[in-house]
């Protein structure tokens, strides 16, 4: 995603600066091409010399005396920037950037740039909590910065509460979204994630190996698409993502539910849950005692949801179903093109290294309505939402009859 991509990585003088440095190479690593803006306080933290080995590019402390570029710094960068990331940006930062000083090379870039521009404060709860601070942020949100709230927990000084950096992950991808096209603006989208359980008693359950990343992935890259994003979501130890409406569920029945009550809502609905297929007929009440020789539990059939969904699906409805197999992937995806009267199945062969159950990574092919399959080499799974993202935006644009 970041590949071709200019981005600003300003650092300003907290301790937390040292997470800056896991920031710049992930940006690099996922190809964006990073210059680097230290205030003279950051370089107290961390070294220029170390963004200048990860980055690849001369760093930025001071505007009056380095000129890398031949004609003036500033501005050549921000001319050339698509994206700009303060992290982290200290209580004394926000307050220059809030009252638009520009005697840093971060605070002139935030100012040159027209770019979107992400800040990420970083400092002691009682500091971040001060109405002087917060004032600042509720004006650089008025600007049009994009602010990503502080995590709570343990702080340097031991103290716990509200003012920690995110981890470096949640700022490249609140990064990311920034990047992402606007063309599902409006749209009202569907997402099922994540396993279901299937009680037995109430200690016991019938589940899968789902983690929810395929699905949250596809919901959070929709809402920064500009989606109106409804998750539904069995249980997972994912955090939520940013600017999606949550339904947690926990049996196929209730998920079966949440979405039928949707059905009319929706324009897309894009099914990454590993449904159950079954559930045990009988649920006890207490929990079963143990007994001698083996159990045998009856099951019975869960409904369908996505099969449930294309049945009553209207013109203009777009439906994505995946595909989970582990043997003939081609003709299994095909059939529940058919059985789920879906426009696009997403098959993932499970069984296969850096695919499917868990994984930060997927391989998929794509298998359209009018015969065309496409298969997608290995990517991260934010990158497989986003290539089923444009495939759908292209079935809406086209009004998909
Ligand atoms: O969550 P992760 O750890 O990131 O793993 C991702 C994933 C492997 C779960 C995901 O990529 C995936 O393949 N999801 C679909 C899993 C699945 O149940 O596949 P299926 O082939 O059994 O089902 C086909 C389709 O019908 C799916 O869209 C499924 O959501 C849907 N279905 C299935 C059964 C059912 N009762 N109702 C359904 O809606």
């Amino acid at each position: 995603m970041l590949a071709g991509k200019t981005v600003l990585l300003g650092v300003s003088g907290g301790i937390a600066a040292y997470k800056a440095v896991a920031v710049c190479s992930q940006l690099v690593q996922r190809g964006a091409e990073v210059h680097v803006l230290m205030t003279s306080a950051a370089t107290r933290f961390v070294t220029p010399l170390t963004f200048q080995a990860i980055s690849g590019h001369p760093v930025l402390t001071d505007l009056l005396t380095e000129q890398h570029y031949g004609h003036v710094d500033h501005v050549h960068l921000a001319h050339r920037a698509d994206l700009m990331v303060i992290a982290p940006a200290t209580a004394n930062l926000l307050a220059r950037l809030a009252a638009g000083q520009a005697d840093d090379p971060v605070t002139a870039l935030a100012l040159a740039v027209r770019c979107p521009v992400l800040v990420a404060p970083a400092m002691e709860p009682n500091m971040y909590a001060h109405p002087a601070t917060q004032a600042n942020i509720a004006r650089l949100r008025q600007y049009g910065y994009h602010i990503l709230e502080p995590a709570e927990g343990r702080m340097a000084s031991g103290r716990y509460g509200k003012g920690r950096l995110p981890e470096p992950e949640a700022i490249v991808a609140a990064a990311m979204d920034l990047l992402r096209p606007r063309d599902l603006e409006g749209r009202r989208v569907l997402v099922t994630a994540g396993p279901t359980r299937e009680p037995l008693d109430p200690v016991r359950f019938l589940s899968n190996r789902s983690t929810g990343k395929m699905g949250y992935a596809i919901a959070r890259a929709a809402a920064a698409r500009g989606a109106e994003v409804v998750l539904v979501s069995g249980p997972t130890a994912l955090p939520d993502p940013p600017g999606v409406e949550i339904v947690r569920v926990e049996s196929a029945l209730e998920m079966h539910r949440e979405v039928m009550a949707r059905a009319d809502w929706l324009e897309v609905a894009v099914g990454a849950a590993a449904v159950a297929d079954w559930r045990p007929a009988v649920y006890h009440e207490q929990k079963m005692k143990k007994q001698d020789g083996p159990l045998v539990v009856e099951l019975v059939r869960n409904p369908d949801i996505m099969a449930d969904l294309g049945a009553r699906k209207r013109p203009g409805q777009v439906l994505v179903a995946f595909a989970a197999e582990t043997t003939d992937l081609d003709s299994h995806a095909r059939q529940k093109l058919t059985s789920k009267n879906a426009d696009l199945v997403v098959a993932n062969d499970v069984t296969e290294p850096g695919s499917g159950f868990g994984t930060d990574t997927n391989r998929v092919r794509i298998y359209h309505r009018d015969g065309r399959e496409e298969a997608l080499p290995l990517l991260t799974k934010d990158e497989v939402a986003d290539a089923i993202l444009d495939r759908v935006a292209a079935l809406l644009a086209g009004g998909n009859r």
